[in-house]
């Protein structure tokens, strides 16, 4: 089945705004530098890049019957936020398991930013102490236990969105907008960069731009992933397996190589979910030069990668590069006590 056949439910507004940040290019001197916004993508409280995978999820769920969405994450996941969201929207429940992925002494860390947005759409939100994985957990399988044994219907959703078999469509179609879009501006990207963690984000554009070359004439790009998990070798893992599940589903009618998959590391410090000095620099360059705020999970992460890869002359002066924003900004209320 090629892509534009499977089921869509949409949440997002439509097209996602793509604009140039000019200020950011001409500081750093290299390569031009373009944003692709899912931050801004949807009505659906704040948006981000798993409400456009959900897009994929809803049709699924909706054909199963299910009336109560089950996912995991970290305690400030916006995953789980975009669930709560959707659930609400779609007029369903939502149970959450907040795990205790990062360890940090915020005091208010369990209490505002996108913990708190989910309590407030309805979630039945759940903290639990285990630690960082993007794995299959005990505790998401209780919750979906007992939804079941309370006579509802659930339906799983993994963390992220991602070891799901259709997490990587909705990135599919993110590489098939670019293209248009670079049809009405008259630009054509030649690098995207993209922050990584469960990895369907990256390996949904790596099939989906594969598909766009192999089926409709695109010409070859690089797509970057900068690693934020701090766990690189399963980030890798991770999205090659989710990018050549992908390819499949889609029917790109060729195996993926390689050196299609570039999950780079360097920029996601010691742990997932810890801010490191060239995190804060990212954060603080693209605020006062652009106003774009991004969030030390994830986005002040990749764009740490890009700062460097623009700078170090690895992306060429003479490139066009697309920056996708994925959203997270409400996770920074947890971060109070280092931004001040
Ligand atoms: C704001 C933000 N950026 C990037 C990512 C990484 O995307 P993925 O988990 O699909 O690799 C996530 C979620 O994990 C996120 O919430």
């Amino acid at each position: 089945m090629a892509l534009a056949d499977f089921p869509r439910h949409q949440l997002t507004f439509g097209p996602s705004p793509v604009h140039p940040v000019n200020r950011l290019s001409d500081h750093l001197g290299g390569g031009r530098i373009w944003m692709k916004r899912e931050d801004v993508n949807s009505g659906l409280a704040f948006g981000g890049n798993k409400t456009r995978k959900l897009e994929y999820l809803v049709p699924d769920a909706l054909a199963q019957g299910a009336d109560t969405l089950v996912s995991i994450g970290g305690v400030q996941s916006n995953h789980t936020r975009q669930v709560a969201a959707v659930a609400a929207h779609l007029g369903m429940k939502a149970v959450l398991v907040q795990e205790h992925w990062v360890d940090w002494p915020d005091a208010v860390n369990d209490r505002v930013g996108n913990i708190l947005l989910s309590r407030l759409m309805g979630a039945d939100v759940r903290l639990s102490p285990a630690g960082f994985s993007i794995g299959f957990r005990d505790s998401w399988k209780q919750a979906i236990a007992d939804v079941e044994a309370a006579g509802g219907t659930p339906y799983a959703i993994p963390a992220g969105a991602s070891d799901h078999r259709l997490g990587g469509l909705g990135f599919a179609n993110w590489a098939h907008e670019v293209a248009a879009q670079e049809d009405s501006l008259g630009v054509f990207f030649d690098t995207i960069v993209v922050c990584s963690v469960t990895g369907s984000t990256h390996a949904g554009m790596i099939a989906g731009f594969a598909d766009l070359e192999q089926n409709f004439g695109g010409r070859p790009r690089r797509v970057i992933g900068i690693d934020a998990s701090a766990k690189i070798d399963e980030t890798r893992d991770q999205v090659a397996r989710i990018a050549r599940n992908t390819a499949a589903l889609i029917e790109l009618g060729r195996d993926l190589r390689d050196d299609e998959i570039t999950v780079l590391e360097g920029w996601a410090g010691d742990e997932y979910g810890i801010p490191v000095e060239s995190t804060d620099e990212a954060m603080r360059l693209t605020g006062r030069l652009e106003g774009v705020i991004l969030d030390p999970v994830y986005e002040g992460k990749s764009m740490a990668g890009l700062i460097s890869l623009v700078t170090d002359g690895e992306i060429p002066r003479d490139s066009n590069v697309l920056y996708a924003h994925l959203g997270g900004q409400p996770a920074i209320n947890a971060y109070s006590g280092r931004y001040h």
